[in-house]
């Protein structure tokens, strides 16, 4: 008898934590596509605010037969705070990870496993006062969430954002943004009989280009929870947010 295969997807997998991923889900057994932004042999190449790139990732996983795994590691941090930097990196951290994981979603085999690499900067404790309350709420809609990150770029740009509690990071708030969706996905899929789990991972501070050298964790340190979440057993947690393959409050 053959093995089935089993297909998994890792964004932002040229470089850093995202390499570590890719490789040690190799290891384990799985067939990795490892994702790049820019066109690199054995890359698929995604950019995750390119439509037309998500578009042609989700022809092939279909034409190769569904999908097993898919990380959302890519992410970016950008100098500056102002509304233009607030949209740039919402735009990759959250919406690049959202976007990809809808459309993914369709494509995906029973028992697939969807990880976010988010980051102890995405804990609740960064904002406050109404910012905070509504990520808080535990019937926060999809509709609601979207609404509440758009709000967010707008207060920046009315330089009224720390009156309703937000932190004045915009890598923290895309952070917070990709934990509360893990909640929001979690309950959306939770009559869905693939029984798909979903989670977000910390992985520590770690030495990469956007951690610095000072860092104390190696990519393969930060990579061990992403990878312990996209090989959950079945049964295992969903909707949650982990760090040293613990829960930890978000
Ligand atoms: N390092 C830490 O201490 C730490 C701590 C907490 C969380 N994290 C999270 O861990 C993840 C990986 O970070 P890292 O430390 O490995 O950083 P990194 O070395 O800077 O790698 C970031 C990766 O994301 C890719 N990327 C950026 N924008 C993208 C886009 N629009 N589309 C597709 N890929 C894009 C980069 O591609 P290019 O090479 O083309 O730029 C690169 O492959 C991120 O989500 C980060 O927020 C890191």
């Amino acid at each position: 008898m053959t093995t089935p295969r089993r297909i998994a997807v890792v964004t932002g997998a040229n470089r850093g934590i995202g390499e570590a991923i890719a490789r040690l889900l190799r290891d384990a057994g799985l067939e990795v596509l490892p994702a790049s932004r820019e066109p690199r042999d054995g890359f698929v190449t995604l950019d995750v605010t390119r439509p037309e790139h998500i578009q042609a990732l989700e022809s092939r996983l279909r034409a190769e037969g569904g999908l097993d795994v898919l990380v959302n590691n890519a992410g970016a941090s950008f100098k500056g705070f102002d509304a233009g930097v607030a949209r740039r990196t919402l735009d990759v951290n959250f919406y690049g990870s959202m976007r990809l994981t809808d459309a993914l979603l369709p494509a995906m085999k029973p028992g697939a496993r969807i990880v976010m690499v988010s980051s102890g900067m995405g804990e609740l404790s960064h904002g406050s006062g109404e910012a905070r309350a509504r990520f808080e709420e535990p019937a926060l809609t999809r509709e609601q969430l979207v609404e509440h990150m758009e709000s967010f770029v707008r207060e920046v740009a009315a330089d009224r954002h720390t009156r309703r509690g937000w932190p004045s990071n915009a890598y923290s708030v895309s952070k917070m943004g990709l934990n509360a969706l893990v909640r929001v996905l979690a309950r959306e899929l939770a009559e869905d009989p693939r029984r798909i789990l979903v989670n977000a991972a910390c992985p520590g501070w770690v030495r990469t280009r956007m951690g610095g050298t000072s860092a104390p964790r190696s990519v393969d340190q930060g990579a061990r929870t992403p990878v312990w979440l996209a090989l959950l057993p079945e049964g295992g947690p969903t909707g949650g947010f982990f760090r040293d393959e613990r829960r930890i409050a978000w």
